[in-house]
Order: structure tokens, then C-alpha cells, then sequence
């Protein structure tokens, strides 16, 4: 059994050791925490170099927020940062809580008993992900090939991203009116409704597709046409979803717009 004196010098000790802690915690100088001790998976999982992850995060953040403007290629130093963001758990989680969000500004909506309350949304990126394809190319690295995607187009074989599908059915349940519209070609309707059905999305209210005439216009203005083509038909649209601000921003934009991530590639 410990003596008296032994206790009274333990005690002596704790409580200067309490003393040193608390005057640190009044350090007048707020340290920021390194690089290091920051790190989390994804960062350390940028690059070679030891401030890749965190260049490539602020890179991704700074594209996705359309502070970047327009880009034909990802980053070099970002491969890894991307190929890890889009593979790992990250991207999911992000596009659930994008999906979150648009379902609870979803339910505020009042829906009318004309059934014109409507809801537009992109396919690339947007209700399927095209990540096999964009893993047998680089991730966003290697410059667009379009015969290359015209095949893989062809093939129908782009998943659901599962958040989305959610959405999709949720807002169907609710009674919206779901456009699709998409930048792909009116030659590919067919294996673009294939592929959308094999991915669980039914029951669209319109597939819209670039018409021939619509060749060599800006995707914001095509999109936004499009948009106004609905607005005259006496649609409300409500929400909007994509992975590019030019399924986003124009004319006829949608009262909430809710931009999915994509840093593998950039459509202006
Ligand atoms: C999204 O909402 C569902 C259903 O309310 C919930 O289970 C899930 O945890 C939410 N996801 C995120 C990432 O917040
Ligand atoms: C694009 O891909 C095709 C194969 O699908 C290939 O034959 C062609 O050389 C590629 N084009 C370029 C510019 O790399």
C-alpha cells in the first residue's frame, strides 16, 4: 500500500502537470495543424509529391465550383487524387448528400393537380456513371476520343449512381414530371434508353436529345432551349440536376440547381 507522502507527490506532479497543459491551451498563437497531421486518405493518396493531394483537392473544389472555368484535361499531378476520389467511398458520399438535399427541397414543393410540376436531369454523370469507361481511360487524363465513346455508348453498360436512381424514383412517387436532358446525339436515343432502363430508370416524361440543328451550339444555350420549350409547354420546373454548370446555369434555369461532382471531365 502506497504511503502518505508518495500519494501527495503524485498528486503534486498532476497537478503540475494540469498547470503546463492548460497554460498551452492559452498559447496567444493559433497553430494551424500541419500538413500532416491533416492528411486523410484521400490527400495522401494525391500524388508523388508531398502537397499534391492537398493542391489537387483545392484543384477539384476550385472545378467544381466554376471557379477553374473550362479545362480539356485533368491535372497531371491529379490522376491518383482523382482515380481515388471517384473509386473510393468519397464520391458516393458525395452525390448522396447532393441527393439528400434535392429531396428535401423536393418535398417543400406544393405540387398542382395539373400535373406540370417538373424536374429536368442530365444522364452522363448525372443518373448513370460512367466510371468503367472513364477507368479504362484515365480517368479524365487522356484527351476525349469520341469514337472511343461512341462505343461505349453503344454498349448501354453505364450503371445507375445509386443515390440518383433514389431521387429519381422518389420524385416519381411524388408526382413530378422527369425530363431528361441529355448532350448526347438523337442517333443514340435509342441505346441511351436502353441503357437508362437497364439502370432502373423508367417512366420519363421526355428524352431530350441534340438534334441535328442543335450541332454546334453551346451546351447552355441547347439546354437552356430546351428548358424554355418546357416553361412554354406550361411546366414548373423545380429542380435541376447535373454534373456540369451548363446543365445548370442560362435561360429557363430551374428554381433549385443541383450540381453533381465531376472532376474527371469539363463541357462548357
Ligand atoms: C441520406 O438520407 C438517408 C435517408 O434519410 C439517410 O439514411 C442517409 O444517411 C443520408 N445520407 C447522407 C450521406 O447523409
Ligand atoms: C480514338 O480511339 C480509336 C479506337 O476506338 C483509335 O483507333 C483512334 O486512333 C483514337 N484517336 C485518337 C486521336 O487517339
Amino acid at each position: 500500500m502506497a504511503s502518505r507522502p508518495l500519494i501527495s507527490a503524485f498528486l503534486l506532479l498532476l497537478l503540475i502537470g494540469s498547470v503546463i497543459h492548460s497554460s498551452a491551451a492559452f498559447h496567444p498563437i493559433i497553430r494551424l495543424p500541419t500538413e500532416r497531421e491533416t492528411a486523410t486518405d484521400s490527400s495522401s493518396h494525391g500524388d508523388d509529391d508531398d502537397d499534391g493531394g492537398l493542391y489537387c483537392a483545392s484543384w477539384h473544389l476550385a472545378s467544381e465550383i466554376n471557379n477553374a472555368g473550362g479545362w480539356t484535361q485533368i491535372p497531371s499531378r491529379c490522376l491518383s487524387y482523382v482515380k481515388y476520389y471517384m473509386t473510393g467511398k468519397r464520391y458516393e458520399s458525395d452525390c448522396e448528400v447532393i441527393g439528400n438535399f434535392s429531396l428535401a427541397f423536393a418535398s417543400t414543393v406544393e405540387m398542382a393537380p395539373d400535373g406540370k410540376d417538373a424536374w429536368v436531369f442530365d444522364i452522363d454523370e448525372a443518373l448513370l456513371t460512367n466510371l468503367p469507361y472513364y477507368m479504362d481511360h484515365g480517368f479524365g487524363s487522356e484527351v476525349f476520343n469520341e469514337s472511343c465513346w461512341d462505343e461505349w455508348v453503344a454498349s448501354a453498360k453505364a450503371p445507375a449512381i445509386p443515390s440518383s436512381l433514389k431521387l429519381y424514383n422518389a420524385l416519381k412517387q411524388m408526382g413530378f414530371k422527369i425530363f431528361v436532358l441529355t448532350g448526347r446525339s438523337e442517333h443514340q436515343r435509342q441505346d441511351t434508353s436502353k441503357n437508362l432502363e437497364l439502370a432502373g430508370y423508367t417512366d420519363w416524361e421526355g428524352l431530350i436529345l441534340r438534334g441535328a440543328s442543335d450541332g454546334g451550339i453551346p451546351a447552355t444555350v441547347y439546354k437552356s432551349e430546351r428548358r424554355s420549350v418546357l416553361l412554354n409547354g406550361g411546366y414548373r420546373i423545380h429542380g435541376s440536376s447535373g454534373d456540369q454548370w451548363s446543365d445548370l446555369l442560362g435561360f429557363a434555369v430551374a428554381k433549385r440547381s443541383f450540381k453533381l461532382p465531376n472532376p474527371m471531365y469539363y463541357i462548357g
